[in-house]
């Protein structure tokens, strides 16, 4: 059974619904219920049941396979569930059509690891942003201030809008990612891993980043899945603990941090070098 702690805000549901902590639909932009998923024969989401409540950061960890990215496709519609409701800004996603995919995009945005493979190399970072922007966009004067915003709330400069991808390094590529994401105006950015193939130095800007724009008051929530526990705790408000396809573990991070619940949790702190007490300075 599923660990919670009180004054939770990411609440296991199932057979805990209607329990304190318990979020009516308007405050969730994430609501799965009992998810089951499998590729063949292999059972991969068992059971799963998460909230995640508007405006918060969510991390979502656990070991290699537990099945983090495939609860994360399913959210953001990339993989189609077996069993269970899934529902995702209020929409029912449990059997997501094309047409439905296409308007979640501008609601929902997924950020993968590999930002290299999500930024086109043909186009310059100033284009890839100008279509993010596309409904919004007004002018090209508009365009271009808008252009210039997001470059800054990800602290690049506005003048690397010529250039193209492979200009930038990993770090600074990442950042362009995660400035693509905000330029869509998304209720949920799901980042999957986004800082997991940077160098410790470049993770730590990354992270830097995330926890300011968390302080600014960003008007997304972040489902924000990593290996790391440390960094889990730094960005994320809730933190949700996955293991061989079931959540083992819900709470505030703080909360969960000083005191598991669960004895995997446990293991995985104790695993983790500095993950009590992680600090960015
Ligand atoms: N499209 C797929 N087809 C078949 N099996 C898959 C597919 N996607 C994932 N799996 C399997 O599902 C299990 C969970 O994978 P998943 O990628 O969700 O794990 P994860 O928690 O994200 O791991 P990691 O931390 O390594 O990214 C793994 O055993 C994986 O091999
Ligand atoms: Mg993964």
């Amino acid at each position: 059974m599923t660990q919670q702690h009180d004054g939770m805000d990411v609440a296991a549901a199932g057979e805990h619904s209607g329990a304190a902590g318990e979020h009516s639909g308007r405050d969730l932009v994430v609501r799965a219920r009992s998810l089951d998923l499998s590729f063949g024969a292999h059972h991969v989401l068992k059971d799963v049941s998460v909230d995640v409540r508007r405006g918060r950061v969510v991390g979502l960890v656990g070991e290699s396979g537990s099945g983090k990215s495939t609860l994360a496709k399913a959210i953001v519609g990339m993989n189609r569930i077996d069993e269970g409701e899934l529902e995702v800004v209020g929409e029912d996603v449990s059997r997501p059509s094309r047409a439905q995919r296409h308007r979640l995009y501008r609601r929902v945005q997924y950020v993968p690891q590999d930002p290299y493979s999500s930024l086109n190399p043909r186009r310059t970072i100033g284009q890839t942003l100008a279509e993010a922007f596309e409904p919004n966009r007004r002018t090209a004067r508009g365009r271009t201030d808008l252009i210039a915003e997001v470059l800054t709330r990800v602290q690049l400069d506005p003048s690397l809008a010529s250039r193209y991808p492979h200009e930038f390094s990993g770090g600074q590529r990442q950042r362009i990612a995660i400035a693509r994401a905000l330029a869509v105006g998304p209720e949920l950015i799901v980042a999957d891993e986004i800082t997991s193939a940077l160098d410790v130095s470049v993770q730590a800007e990354v992270i830097r980043l995330l926890a300011d724009l968390r302080l600014k008051g960003a008007d997304h929530s972040m489902l924000f899945i990593t290996h790391n526990l440390a960094v889990a705790q730094v960005v994320c408000d809730d933190i949700i603990v996955m293991r061989h396809g079931r959540i083992v573990e819900t709470g505030p991070v703080d909360a969960v941090f000083a005191d598991p619940a669960d004895q995997y949790t446990r293991t995985l702190l104790d695993s983790v070098p500095g993950a009590k007490g992680f600090s960015l300075t």
